[in-house]
């Protein structure tokens, strides 16, 4: 390692996830193993994602991270747990052209900086964690040339937060439980690219809120130690769902996948009932949009649309094709439309695509909306959901070779 004061830095961009059989309870706090397998979508990076930068040099003098513009604390107990987890599958590198190298014990004493942004609001509660979480792991593990496939990369993700592993593949993820007490099988593996089915279409409904809501992390504890139910979930319910979920995703059997969606939620929120005190992370809004995809899938004699929540109100809907995503967007408009003074541009964002598809060009046409045809009597609720956001499913981490895209100043080493 020479003397000189350079920087050498690695961006990358990564997806986040949601799960449509979801993980809840863990079987092992500290090494975040989960007491069922999950299974995911991986949403289009285009419009949710994580970028990182991460950078060494032996001019750093600590480990610093920067999330979203603000310097945090790296003390917890997962960022180190991450770090010191590629630190110690860190392998030489060299750089010829700057004279730079770097031995695998090099890597032991220098210091990195992470700078990361979502590219959505983390206020949104979208899962921000699991795209950053993977992200960290990914840029680390490139700047640190860690050889590893993205399967291990997926277990040491896990560590910094379960649902991060399933976002190092894009596409349909599955994250297996594993049964080893060091977790080395708890990881995650790819059942789908996303160009094998993609036609699904995936409206977010992002529901105004001001509820605190409980981490999930401390939810699924107290859903451990008090829910019965979660045992006949853990142990019944989801190994048999996991592999009528692989078999709909394998043969694009888009009513099984609705109804198996839809069901993982509702027992997910279930459960979440079940626990000591009960945990609602749905409210009104929430319901009012189950209610109206119930009416509408049940009109149509098989499901048009699957719905799934996580840990908090947000609705992620997911369509059949664009056809049936342009007809759900007209219906989500009609019972949230925007305030008077709100920007359609901001009020739907992602692929506006399917904003024309939909027919709705600016406010006036959604206010000239009819009603659903099956449920006449729908009332508007205005102001109840904050934006949409229009996606598909996405691809896995990649690294960002231009320079430009660098969230880290070349020179000092420091956000830009
Ligand atoms: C409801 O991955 O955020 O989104 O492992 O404690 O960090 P920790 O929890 P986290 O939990 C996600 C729960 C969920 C369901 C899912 O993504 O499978």
């Amino acid at each position: 390692m020479a003397a000189e004061k350079w920087v050498v830095s690695v961006t990358a961009q990564t997806p986040t996830n949601i799960a449509v059989i979801k993980y809840w309870g863990k079987r092992d706090e500290e090494l975040i193993l989960p007491i069922n397998d999950s299974i995911s979508v991986t949403l289009d990076p285009g419009h949710l994602c994580t970028t990182t930068s991460v950078a060494v040099s032996p001019a750093f003098t600590h480990d610093r991270i920067w999330l979203n513009g603000k310097e945090v604390s790296l003390s917890g107990g997962r960022f180190q747990n991450v770090l010191r987890e590629i630190r110690s599958r860190a392998t030489d590198y060299e750089d010829e052209k700057r004279g730079i190298k770097i031995t695998k014990k090099d890597w032991e004493k220098l210091r990195v900086h992470i700078v990361s942004y979502n590219n959505f609001p983390t206020a949104a509660g979208l899962a921000s964690s699991a795209a950053g979480l993977a992200c960290l792991v990914f840029s680390l593990a490139k700047l640190m040339n860690v050889k590893e496939d993205h399967s291990q990369l997926s277990a040491i993700a896990r560590q910094g937060s379960g649902s991060a592993c399933r976002s190092l593949y894009g596409g349909f993820v599955k994250w297996i439980m594993g049964k080893e007490d060091n977790g080395s099988d708890s990881i995650a593996v790819q059942l789908a690219d996303e160009k094998h089915w993609d036609d699904l279409v995936i409206i977010i409904a992002v529901v105004s809120s001001k509820q605190k809501e409980t981490s999930s992390t401390s939810g699924m504890r107290d859903t451990v130690e008090t829910s019965e139910l979660i045992k006949h979930r853990a142990k019944e319910v989801v190994p048999k769902r996991i592999k009528e979920m692989e078999a709909a995703i394998a043969k694009r059997d888009f009513p099984s996948f609705a109804r198996l969606a839809c069901a993982d939620s509702n027992q997910f929120h279930a459960v979440c009932l079940d626990t000591l005190p009960p945990i609602f992370y749905m409210n009104d809004t929430s319901h009012r949009i189950i209610s109206g995809v119930e009416k509408w899938n049940r009109h149509e004699g098989t499901p048009q649309v699957a719905y799934t929540f996580d840990a908090g109100p947000n609705a992620v809907l997911i369509s059949k094709d664009r056809k049936t995503a342009a007809l759900l967007l007209q219906r989500l408009l009609f019972q949230f439309p925007p305030q008077s003074d709100a920007d359609l541009n901001s009020y739907v964002i992602g692929d506006k695509t399917i904003l024309k598809d939909a027919g709705i060009e600016d406010l006036k046409d959604i206010e000239a909306l009819a009603p659903p045809p099956e449920n006449a009597s729908t009332q508007r609720c205005r102001g109840d959901v904050s934006y949409f956001i229009c996606t598909k499913p996405g691809r896995g981490p990649a690294v960002l070779a231009d320079e430009s895209q660098s969230l880290i100043n070349p020179e000092t080493g420091l956000p830009k």
